[in-house]
């Protein structure tokens, strides 16, 4: 989705923006751009695709001295992507770009052009800086213009805006997008996502939504409703290299082989000998509390399908889990007695923050689980549990979905032991399983090995379903998820006792069928439903701990002693699986096709 950065200082300009928006890159972008002002000369640079195209334009270009500059890669929203629909969008003598979506564009721009405004492109964002320049000319001064300016969007914005009126500031608004200002002491920074700025800025404010301002050379002047806010900056983390590739081919690559690790840092100080400890949540936060609901999107959505099976059965506590898009429009009754937890990667993706304001209104409490600190869902949420991944690239969640897991699993024994649902000794056996589930993440070099041998079979065919029943079964989908995403093969996850539903018409030698078969789980159930599809000649991958003649491929798991430890071993062979699939049909693993990190539209 798109990312947004700026800067204000005596640094060239150019580089600390395309360095910027690198760090973003990761959530996916179909043009970029630049606009930057120094001395008197205000000089702009778009290109379609790669960064590497826009760096090429800027090739020439180099500020000098004190200036402001603001740079952004956008991902196609109102109109298509092409340069004149990049940002930053132009007026007569300022500059804009803008995150998020204005809903009342329309009406603005149909104003304006009565007005005799010309516009370039086909995007929302161009009427901010129409509607500021056109303040300006009915006499305000550049601060005034800003303010009128954005009363007047609806919808969700974050904005940098630089202007030959006011050379040395720039003005800044966030309301439902995210935006954060930093500053290493001298200098100020702005960006949709502190990854732009860590290694550079020290500290960082996060504006809250309805915050907007201007920033100069040693100043700061931030505003809610019109009466001035103190920033109270956080401190950034300086380590940039988490954010490389350390020698992996792709970071979706480096991501997956991280799981190990990541998830011991997901247990730190948590997992404790008597039980599960957060020293996030007050004992207090679950009373009066009957039963969950979980709202979250794609990959998140999936982990928090896996989670319910175990809530309700080692818990003892119902859950119900939706698709948060489907959720905000539903009408949903919701009580007071109901946990509403939301889970994301980001914390910034549009219909799962939607979800939790709903729940808010409503009075629920709300916890979130999620990856990143301060992020809008952290900030909405009473209470959070961080999943501690790491920064994530790839735009496919893997360790980000690994993490969720673990973070789920710990509140379901968390939540059994509170509610007495849960006997000493298997919450025992459960904590000794958990214990070994860094161990089960690690990547063996044969089971990789494998699987990029296997790969070249599965390159064709006219289309995969991944099939698997229980836990497994959001597993199945979300392993197809990950195949469609960066392979662009059509992939099915569904519950394999659903599959003579109707599904196994499609059976034919040409249909890959991709069989999760713990042995902890249904197997024998499982089993059956395998070999129907092989009676019908469909092409069997199955994926499991005890052999199976009738597979045509087979990837024998080893750790078959607690259902998670099979899911955790499993969900890497999807992973390693879509991986080495989009590898060999060559395709961009981190960077896939129509796809963003970051959904902050809905
Ligand atoms: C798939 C993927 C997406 C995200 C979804 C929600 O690999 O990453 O399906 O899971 O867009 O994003 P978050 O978790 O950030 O709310």
């Amino acid at each position: 989705m798109c990312g947004i950065v700026g800067y204000l200082g005596e640094k060239e300009k150019k580089e600390i923006l395309i360095e910027g928006l690198g760090e973003l890159e990761y959530r996916g972008y179909d043009s970029a751009g630049i606009a930057v002002m120094a001395g008197e000369e205000l000089r702009h640079f778009k290109a379609v695709g790669k960064l590497e195209n826009l760096k090429r334009k800027a090739e020439n270009f180099e500020s000098e001295g004190y200036g402001v500059a603001i740079g952004h890669t956008r991902w196609a929203t109102h109109g298509k992507p092409t340069e004149l629909n990049a940002h930053p969008h132009s007026g007569a003598f300022s500059y804009v770009v803008h995150n998020g979506i204005i809903e009342n564009y329309q009406q603005i721009r149909e104003r304006l052009e009565k007005e005799g405004v010309n516009f370039l492109s086909q995007t929302d964002t161009e009427t901010i800086v129409h509607l500021f320049e056109y303040a300006i000319k009915r006499g305000m001064d550049p601060h005034e213009a800003f303010v009128e300016t954005i009363g007047e969007l609806e919808g969700a914005f974050a904005i940098l805006l630089i202007s030959r009126a006011e050379p040395e500031k720039i003005f800044f608004a966030k309301n439902g997008s995210p935006l954060l200002i930093a500053t290493d002491g001298e200098d100020i920074y702005f960006a949709s996502s502190d990854t732009a700025v860590i290694g550079r800025a020290k500290e960082a404010y996060y504006l809250e939504d309805g915050e907007y301002g201007w920033a100069e050379r040693g100043r700061l002047a931030i505003f809610r409703e019109k009466e001035m806010v103190e920033a109270h900056f956080k401190n950034l983390p300086s380590d940039k290299a988490m954010a490389r590739k350390e020698g992996y081919r792709f970071f979706m690559e480096k991501e997956i082989y991280e799981q190990s690790r990541v998830i011991a840092d997901t247990m730190l100080g948590r997992v404790l000998d008597e039980g599960i400890f957060f020293e996030e949540l007050e004992e207090s936060f679950f009373d009066g509390i009957e039963n969950i609901e979980i709202c979250a999107c794609g990959t998140s959505y999936h982990s928090a399908l896996a989670a319910s099976y175990l809530f309700e059965r080692v818990a003892k506590i119902e859950c119900r889990v939706e698709i948060a898009s489907e959720f905000r429009y539903k009408e949903p009754l919701l009580s007071k007695r109901t946990l509403f937890i939301t889970i994301s990667q980001s914390g910034e993706t549009a219909d799962t923050l939607e979800a939790l304001k709903m729940a808010k209104k409503s009075g629920l409490k709300t916890l979130s689980i999620c990856n990143v600190d301060n992020s809008s869902i952290v900030r909405l949420s009473d209470a959070t549990l961080l999943t501690r991944a790491g920064i994530e690239k790839g735009v496919a969640s893997t360790k980000a979905f690994a993490t969720q897991m673990m973070v789920l699993w710990m509140l379901v024994l968390y939540l059994a032991k509170r509610r007495g649902a849960i006997e000493a000794c298997r919450l025992e056996e459960e904590l000794e399983a958990m214990r070994k589930a860094p161990k089960v993440l690690m990547v063996a070099e044969s089971l990789h090995q494998r699987i990029h041998r296997l790969s070249k079979r599965y390159l064709h065919g006219h289309g995969f379903f991944y099939i698997g029943r229980d836990l497994f079964y959001p597993l199945a989908l979300e392993g197809a998820l990950k195949l469609k995403e960066i392979s662009y093969l059509h992939a099915e996850g569904y519950p394999a006792g659903e599959m003579k539903h109707g599904p196994i018409a499609l059976a034919d030698s040409e249909l890959f069928t991709i069989a999760l078969m713990p042995s902890s789980v249904l197997y024998e159930k499982m089993r059956s439903n395998v070999e129907e599809l092989s009676a019908r000649d469909a092409t069997i991958l199955a994926i499991s701990p005890e052999r199976f003649d009738i597979a045509d491929d087979f990837i024998e798991t080893r750790y078959s002693e607690h259902p998670m430890l099979e899911f955790f071993e499993m969900m890497v062979v999807t992973q390693l699986l879509a991986l080495e699939i989009s590898v060999r049909l060559g395709n961009d693993v981190d960077m896939p096709r129509n796809l963003a990190k970051s959904v902050t539209v809905e």
